[in-house]
C-alpha cells in the first residue's frame, strides 16, 4: 500500500467519525505522514493514527470564527510540503464536499506543489447508513440533492434552494443550523408538500449518533441535537414517521460499534 510520499500534500476524506470508516488509503497514510492538519470535525480517535512523530496541528474554524484563515491553511500546507515534508490534510466526510478543498487545491496548483486528493465517506452516506435507509428509490427518488444553508462569510444569507425542488428528490442539507423554521420555510416555498418526512440526524454513523424525525409542516419545532447535525428530506425518511416501525419511532440503532442503544427521539 502506499506510503505519504514526501513533498506531497494528501487531501483525504476522514469520514464521518468512525475510524472503521476511513478507507485503507487514507488510514495508510495517515499513519506515514510527516505532519497532519485537520478539521474540527476530526475525531481523537482517527488523529491517533498518526505515527508518533508526525506533527499533528488543528486548523479548523468554529463558528465561522477563524482560528486560522483559508489564507493561512492553504500557506502551511506549502511551506510544509517545500520543507520537504510529506501533508496530510485532513477533513471531515468527503474533502470534496462542503469543505473548502476548491481553495486549497487552487493555492497547491499555483505555487507548483502536488497533491492527490482522497474520498471519504461524506456524512449524507453515513446517514442513509445510520438511518438503514436508501437515499434514493426507484418509485419515489430518482435525484439526490447535496445543499447547505450555510454561505461564505460576509455574503447575504441566500435561499437554499432558487426556484421549485423536484418532488422525485431526497435533500441532504449540510450545515442546517439551528434555525429549523427558516429552512422548513424555504423548502415548503420551493414546493416540498408538507407531508414529506424530515431527518436530523446528529453526529450519524458515530458513537453519539442521535435523530429526530418530523414532517415538513412539524419541523419548525423540531429540536434537533447537537452539531454536527445533517437534515435529510424525502419520500425515502419516511419509514421514521410510520407507525408500524416502533423500532424507528423509538429512535432504536445499532450504532457504528454494533450493539443496539436506545437513543432520545424528543
Ligand atoms: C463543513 S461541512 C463538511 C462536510 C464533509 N466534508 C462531508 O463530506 O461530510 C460540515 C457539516 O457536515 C455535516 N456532518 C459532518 N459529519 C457529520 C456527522 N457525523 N453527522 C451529521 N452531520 C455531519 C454537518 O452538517 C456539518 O455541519
Amino acid at each position: 500500500m502506499t506510503s505519504a510520499e514526501k513533498g506531497v500534500v494528501y487531501l483525504v476524506g476522514a469520514g464521518p467519525g468512525d475510524p472503521e470508516l476511513l478507507t485503507l488509503r487514507a488510514l495508510r497514510l495517515l499513519e506515514t505522514a510527516d505532519v497532519v492538519f485537520y478539521d474540527d470535525l476530526v475525531p481523537e480517535q482517527i488523529l491517533a493514527l498518526a505515527q508518533r512523530h508526525a506533527l499533528v496541528t488543528s486548523v479548523g474554524k468554529r463558528c465561522g470564527r477563524p482560528r486560522i484563515s483559508q489564507a493561512g491553511i492553504n500557506a502551511l500546507l506549502i511551506e510544509s510540503a517545500r520543507a520537504g515534508q510529506s501533508v496530510v490534510r485532513l477533513k471531515s466526510g468527503d474533502p470534496l464536499v462542503f469543505g473548502r478543498a476548491g481553495e486549497e487545491l487552487a493555492a497547491l496548483r499555483a505555487a507548483g506543489v502536488r497533491f492527490e486528493v482522497v474520498p471519504g465517506i461524506t456524512a449524507a452516506l453515513a446517514a442513509g447508513a445510520a438511518l438503514q435507509l436508501p437515499l434514493t428509490d426507484r418509485n419515489s427518488a430518482s435525484k439526490l440533492i447535496f445543499c447547505t444553508g450555510h454561505h461564505a462569510d460576509g455574503k447575504q444569507a441566500a435561499p437554499l434552494w432558487r426556484g421549485p425542488l423536484p418532488t422525485d428528490a431526497t435533500v441532504v442539507v449540510y450545515m442546517p443550523g439551528r434555525d429549523l423554521e427558516r429552512i422548513a420555510r424555504e423548502l415548503a416555498e420551493a414546493g416540498v408538500a408538507g407531508d414529506v418526512a424530515c431527518c436530523a440526524i446528529s453526529h450519524a454513523a458515530t458513537e453519539r449518533q442521535s435523530w429526530v424525525a418530523a414532517r415538513l409542516d412539524g419541523l419548525a419545532k423540531v429540536e434537533c441535537g447537537p452539531a454536527p447535525v445533517l437534515l435529510v428530506v424525502g419520500r425515502t425518511m419516511a419509514p421514521l414517521l410510520a407507525a408500524d416501525r416502533p423500532e424507528m419511532l423509538a429512535g432504536l440503532f445499532v450504532s457504528a460499534a454494533g450493539t443496539a442503544e436506545e437513543v432520545d427521539p424528543r
